[in-house]
């Protein structure tokens, strides 16, 4: 029997997951000079994961890749199968049968916990929810904030922090014409929320919002940024950090929040706090999140190895709400060896290892649910590059009996009454909420529900 990747004998590729590290391994598959077939099996009738229910809503441009992951999806050597849940749906079994290989790419769909009592108070909730729930995923659109609040605490200064912080802040003509849920619209519009503290465990010098991000929070149309410059002394080892290379980004954000430090209040009606060096160690209250108490914490370690340390002294904030944006975390899979602790699938080289460490043939994994919850959109492209060179070198070692894909997949060919949703189906999902947008200048109102989606297709759920 040849080397899979012959007209006579296809590589049959199985991908998990339809954002964009599954995207990039298409990509790298069908550049691989290499006869492919490639079936991409997505749980939501929509494709391209955090792109369309991650990134914030006031960020259009960061959605472009949108339009090279739509290239791809047209190739005549991809399939899209959207609607079934790998592990559920379809065992992880019969789909390692049904492929020469498999390449998980299922990103990080939890997040992770704090530890701290009061944690799951009414009133405090994750970053991953509000995301959610703003950016119309089916699995959080009935969730409900409580933006009756003032005062706001944000525990964690990356990025998402960054993007909760400034949904929270915007006035709803800053967001109005977005591609922001309507029911997320409709909420912030009444809500009351005026005092956000955006609180690090760490110093100014290791925030890890990017420059740009940062920066915008001081361009809100209604908030003021405030900013203690006692905040911003620096310890010995981070003015070493950014005598390096590596430094400079951090150098940049310290010059941004000096900035910021030396702006006057000007009145307006929200106000955007950075705290520095505090660690939630309790969030208080009877049945709904009244306070938030803090252990002040000091840094320890070199340059480039700092690490928060508490001292002991405590301080504490009135507040009604909290979000814990301190990182995303993959969840387990049946059928797919899991290391609990990183929230991963162990691999070696992008190739899935089990308990002893031995490689599992054929099976593969890139993207967040591989290296962790980090990374923008584009380092996911080299990651997956990675995983398909790994794929490729095993090619003479797989097993080269010819394989049948979805054909031998009754779920994936709806044969159990499922709908599923084909990549034609999602362009007349995706016509459909352009056209729902359009009179409200939105760039689309986004269907919420699995049900929605497949009513516009004039189907049933199953
Ligand atoms: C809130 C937020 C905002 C972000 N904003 C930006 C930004 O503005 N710019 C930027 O460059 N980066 C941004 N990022 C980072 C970027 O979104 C990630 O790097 C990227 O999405 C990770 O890609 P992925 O393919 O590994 O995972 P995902 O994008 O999470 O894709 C995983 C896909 O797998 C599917 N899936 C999961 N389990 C199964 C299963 N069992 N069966 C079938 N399918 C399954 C999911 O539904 C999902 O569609 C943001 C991240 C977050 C969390
Ligand atoms: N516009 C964009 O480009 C964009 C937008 C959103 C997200 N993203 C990307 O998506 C990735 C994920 O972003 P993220 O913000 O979720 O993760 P992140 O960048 O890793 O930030 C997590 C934050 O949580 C803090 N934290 C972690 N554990 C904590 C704990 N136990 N107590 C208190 N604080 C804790 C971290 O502090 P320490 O540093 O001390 O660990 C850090 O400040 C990043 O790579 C990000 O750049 C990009």
């Amino acid at each position: 029997m040849s080397v899979p990747g012959s007209e006579q004998n296809p590589l049959r590729v199985g991908i998990v997951g339809a954002g964009p590290s599954g995207f990039y391994a298409a990509e790298a598959l069908l550049k691989s000079g290499q006869t492919v077939r490639i079936d991409m099996i997505e749980r939501l009738p929509a494709p391209f994961g955090l792109v369309r229910h991650g990134v914030a809503p006031d960020h259009p441009k960061l959605k472009e890749a949108i339009a090279v992951y739509d290239r791809i999806a047209r190739s005549p050597e991809f399939r899209f199968f959207g609607n079934v849940t790998v592990g559920r749906d379809v065992p992880v079994e019969a789909l390692a049968a049904a492929y020469h290989a498999v390449i998980f790419a299922s990103g990080a769909e939890s997040d992770r916990r704090l530890g701290v009592p009061g944690e799951d108070l009414a009133g405090s909730y994750t970053a991953t929810e509000f995301v959610g729930w703003y950016n119309g995923h089916p699995d959080f659109r009935d969730r409900v904030f409580d933006l009756d609040q003032e005062v706001a605490v944000i525990v964690g200064q990356g990025n998402v922090a960054a993007d909760v912080c400034r949904i929270l802040a915007k006035t709803v003509d800053e967001l109005k014409h977005t591609d922001i849920a309507e029911h997320a619209l409709d909420a912030l519009a009444t809500s009351r929320v005026r005092d956000i503290y955006v609180v690090g465990r760490r110093g100014p010098a290791q925030a890890k919002f990017t420059a740009k991000e940062l920066r915008e929070l001081g361009d809100l149309d209604d908030a003021d940024v405030i900013l203690d410059p006692a905040e911003l002394e620096l310890n010995a080892e981070s003015l070493a950090e950014f005598e390096e290379r590596k430094g400079a980004a951090a150098k940049k954000n310290v010059e941004i929040l000096r900035e910021f430090a030396t702006r006057p209040r000007s009145g307006r009606s929200r106000r955007i706090v950075f705290w520095f060096l505090l660690s939630p160690v309790e969030i208080v209250g009877r049945d709904h999140v009244e306070r938030v108490v803090f252990e002040r914490n000091r840094l320890s370690g070199g340059p480039f190895g700092q690490s928060a340390r508490g001292t002991g002294e405590r301080t504490e904030l009135a507040a009604g709400l909290v979000f814990r944006s301190i990182g995303y975390k993959g969840t387990a899979m049946a059928g797919v060896p899991f290391d609990a602790r990183q929230g991963v699938f162990p691999t070696r080289d992008g190739r899935i290892t089990d308990e002893t460490g031995g490689v599992i043939p054929g099976l593969y994994a890139c993207g967040w649910i591989k290296r962790g919850p980090t990374g923008i959109i584009g380092t996911n492209k080299p990651c997956s590059v990675a995983t398909v060179a790994s794929l490729l070198a095993d090619l003479p070692a797989l097993d080269p009996a010819p394989r049948p894909g979805a054909d031998g997949l009754p779920t994936l060919l709806g044969a159990d009454g499922r709908r599923v949703v084909s990549y034609d189906d999602w362009l007349v999902i995706d016509q459909m909420e352009v056209s729902r947008g359009s009179p409200k200048g939105k760039p689309r109102e986004k269907f919420t529900s699995v049900d929605e989606m497949l009513e516009v297709l004039g189907a049933s759920r199953r």
